[in-house]
């Protein structure tokens, strides 16, 4: 019997349900295709679901998605919500309750004119930020004294546990093995003011001794941003905490093209795992059929190669690649004078045609 994987599709807020729409289509088509069956159920969360109900995400829901094969995520955000709310109730919940400890963005240029940087090709720019995804400023440890007086002291902790710096510490070594392009891990933090950092400083010198072919690497996370952009070629593997690795992948996304085409994996290996494009909802798009799904398509693409579904996921890369160089699809921004089902019905008429091996 063919394999069938049970999907929870959570389109979200702004122009999330346009660009996971695509996404399906892509997803039904390649599993049409590749012969493997997928099952998805919709959950409703987000803003609207919000304003109407007040609910953010029960507990039943919660448990119903932890029983699915794999997540995928539009956007969440609303103006018309309090700031954080629904970002921390769905996307939080998700990355901290299922466990997700790996951020994983691949920063991938696919072709040379979409690079704003002089002179950079896609060789230039082929590599892998593995954010951790679980601990730093985002454990939400944080509190008030004295609020509202001119005396107010505000608090936020920034954590890390030897634990959790192992882990993702590990999974990259692992995948700069994996990559086997340059065999080289770049440590990015900021241990020289953060001290707590020196946590990561001593994890990634021993568990970097049991993987002699992989070369170390460290920058500081001001200094990596200059890098990123002065120097692209640099990087092969990267690994950083949380708080760094949101900031250095939206950097990090423009030189591949843009938030239009970056997508990302929230992971636990071997559990259910969640994908998403890196973009947010922007609520100012939303519902004009203009924003890129190619970030969802390629959100779509993770969550194949993380199920095993290799050929599959080759070939979606392979379809959106063409797309990109052969201009078909100019560019992925909202201005790119293709609609969002335009782009998806592009991706579809390719996939048939993408070279895979048999
Ligand atoms: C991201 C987003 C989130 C984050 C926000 C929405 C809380 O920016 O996935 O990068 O900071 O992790
Ligand atoms: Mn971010």
């Amino acid at each position: 019997m063919p394999k069938s994987y049970k999907i929870a599709v959570i389109a979200g807020d702004g122009i999330g349900p346009e660009v996971v729409r695509e996404g399906v289509r892509v997803l039904e088509r390649i599993a049409a295709i590749e012969g493997f069956g997928v099952g998805l159920t919709r959950f409703p969360f987000g803003a609207e679901h919000y304003l109407k109900t007040k609910e953010i995400m029960p507990d039943s829901a919660f448990e119903e998605i932890r029983g699915h094969d794999a997540i995928l995520l539009g956007a969440i955000g609303d103006p018309r919500i309090q700031v954080g709310l629904l970002e921390f109730g769905i996307i939080a919940r998700m990355r901290f309750g299922l466990d997700l400890y790996v951020n994983l963005r691949p920063v991938k240029l696919y072709a040379e004119h979409l690079c704003p940087l002089k002179d950079k090709r896609p060789e230039d720019v082929d590599f892998a930020v593995v954010r951790e995804n679980t601990e730093d400023a985002y454990a939400g440890m944080y509190g008030y004294f004295k609020k509202g007086t001119p005396d107010e002291i505000a608090t936020q902790e920034i954590l890390f546990t030897r634990k959790g710096v192992e882990r993702i510490i590990r999974f990259a070594f692992e995948l700069a093995r994996r990559r086997g392009r340059g065999k080289k891990l770049t440590l990015v933090d900021k241990a020289n003011a953060v001290r707590a950092m020196d946590l990561w400083t001593r994890t990634f010198e021993e568990v970097g001794r049991e993987y002699p072919d992989i070369a170390r690497d460290h920058a500081y996370i001001d200094a990596a941003t200059m890098w990123c952009v002065k120097n692209p070629e640099w990087f092969d593997t990267v690994v950083t905490s949380n708080m760094f690795g949101d900031i250095l992948t939206d950097l990090a996304a423009m030189i591949q093209g843009g938030l239009g085409v970056a997508a990302s994996g929230n992971l636990h290996p071997g559990r259910v795992s969640l994908f998403e494009p890196i973009h947010g909802s922007a609520p100012k798009y939303a519902g004009k059929n203009v924003a890129s799904p190619i970030a969802t398509v390629m959100a779509v693409q993770m969550m194949l190669d993380y199920l095993g579904e290799k050929r599959a996921a080759q070939r979606i890369e392979e379809a959106v690649a063409g797309l990109l160089r052969t201009k078909r699809i100019p560019s992925l921004g909202s201005d790119s004078g293709l609609g969002t089902g335009a782009v998806g019905d592009l991706v579809l008429g390719e996939l048939e045609r993408a070279k895979v091996p048999a």
